[in-house]
């Protein structure tokens, strides 16, 4: 069986860190490919996209995700013994634990604090960075809703902060990398501290929070994670949920290219699905292949690393319809199949990787809408709406900045 074409370069990391989101489409265009190879910090990879590449990707037989993401960057991001490296029974365990957090009535109770916080935050200021201002919201919120509510005010916004730095520069080069893995190393004994203070009867949290079921959770040995590991999976629920506070603010950035004021619960559906679709977060997914595998009629040898690439698999021409157009209406009546978007992976939420998250990301995208599409008068003035996506995750250059106007009509 032949191998997937090669770049004509022979490595990719220059290409690919100037270009993230945008590297893998343009090779493959320019290849007349979905798969190609390559080499990354002069090791082989493999890129792909599409639904059918990303349906093999979740396929565990096939392929692994442990060592699949580059250990400096997962280390600041993930931390280290998280549900991430894991794989087959102690994942499927691991990640039943995480979904046991995510019922309707939690995800409901939190998109309220959300939507309250921001609409407070919003009367208080009249010039303001949407991203910072979702960001210290959505903090409050979640460290209350965690069970760790003693934080609140500046205290919570401090935290916040810290956990913005995780997800924003984990993928930095030089001192930013750097001051993220001490700020990795400090959030880390923060709450392997918390989860020992609550098993210990010094610090209380209510039954069903994220603080309380990683602290009494146990493993198919019937232990109790040690507080280290207790204490990722708890910041693997929190630092996240900060993260949404990104997409917050491309809604805001899509409300005010577009113009539109998405006014139903389904009309806002629709919009926030189109602006996970056409600004991703992160450039790729990896995994490594266990033995050879086959992907559209090529070969790919067992233990090469393999990306998906995550804004190829969204804008794919084979899956989407006029791909690059922001056009919310696509997904009326027609829900995405497991496989056509991947900005949070995809497939089955319990046996596969796929965000835990997901619907509470959409849940409290939702809750902001409903506060800049309908609660509250802006104007995004004149500034340059231009996104830079050369830093991972992409950005609006300056900052997405408003004008509140006041309550909305
Ligand atoms: C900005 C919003 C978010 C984005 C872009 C995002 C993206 C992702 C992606 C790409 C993955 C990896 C999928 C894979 O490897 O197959 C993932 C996994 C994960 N996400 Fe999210 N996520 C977001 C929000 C959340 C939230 C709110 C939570 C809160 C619980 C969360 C918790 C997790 C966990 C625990 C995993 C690991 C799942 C596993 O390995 O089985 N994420 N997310």
């Amino acid at each position: 069986m032949q191998q997937p074409p090669a770049t004509t370069l022979p490595d990719a990391t220059i290409p690919f860190r100037r270009d993230p989101y945008g590297y893998a489409r343009r090779t493959a265009d320019a290849l007349g490919t979905d798969v190609f190879r390559t080499r990354l910090m002069l090791r082989p990879a493999v890129f792909f996209r599409g639904a059918e590449a990303a349906e093999l990707l979740y396929d565990e037989q096939k392929f692994t995700r442990a060592d699949a993401v580059p250990g400096r960057i997962g280390s600041v991001l993930f931390g280290k013994g998280g549900v991430q490296g894991l794989d087959g029974d102690a994942h499927r365990a691991r990640k039943a634990m995480l979904m046991s957090l995510m019922t309707p009535q939690r995800m409901e109770a939190l998109a309220g604090r959300v939507r309250e916080g921001l609409t407070e935050r919003l009367a208080r200021a009249d010039d303001l960075c949407v991203g910072e201002v979702a960001r210290d919201a959505i903090a409050e919120a979640v460290l209350h809703w965690a069970g760790l509510g003693d934080l609140t005010g500046e205290a919570a916004e401090k935290k916040g902060r810290e956990m913005s730095r995780l997800f924003g520069h984990a993928a930095d080069a030089g001192p930013v990398h750097l001051r993220a893995r001490q700020t990795r190393r400090r959030l880390d004994a923060w709450a392997a501290e918390r989860v020992t203070a609550l098993r210990e009867g010094r610090a209380a949290a209510p039954e069903g929070s994220a603080l309380a079921v990683t602290a009494a959770w146990r493993g198919p040995d019937g232990e109790v994670l040690v507080p280290e590991v207790a204490g990722v999976e708890l910041l693997n629920v929190l630092r996240p949920m900060v993260a949404v506070a990104l997409w917050v603010e491309f809604l805001v950035h899509a409300l005010a290219v577009t113009g539109a004021r998405p006014a139903t619960e389904g009309e806002r559906r629709t919009f926030a699905l189109e602006v996970r679709r056409l600004y991703p977060f992160f450039p790729v997914l990896g995994a490594r292949t266990r033995g050879p595998v086959s992907v559209g009629g090529m070969e790919l040898p067992g233990d090469s690393r393999v990306l998906l690439d995550v804004p190829g698999t969204n804008t794919h021409p084979g899956t989407w319809r006029d791909p690059d157009r922001f056009d919310p209406s696509r997904f009326e009546g027609a829900e995405p199949g497991p496989f056509d978007m991947v900005p949070q992976g995809g497939g089955d939420f319990g046996t596969g990787h796929r965000c835990a998250g997901e619907w509470l990301t959409e849940r409290l995208m939702l809750a902001a809408l409903e506060v800049f599409a309908d609660r509250v008068a802006w104007t995004a003035g004149t500034q340059d709406l231009d996104l830079t996506h050369a830093a991972v995750p992409p950005r609006v250059r300056g900052g997405m900045r408003i004008r509140v106007l006041g309550a909305a009509a």
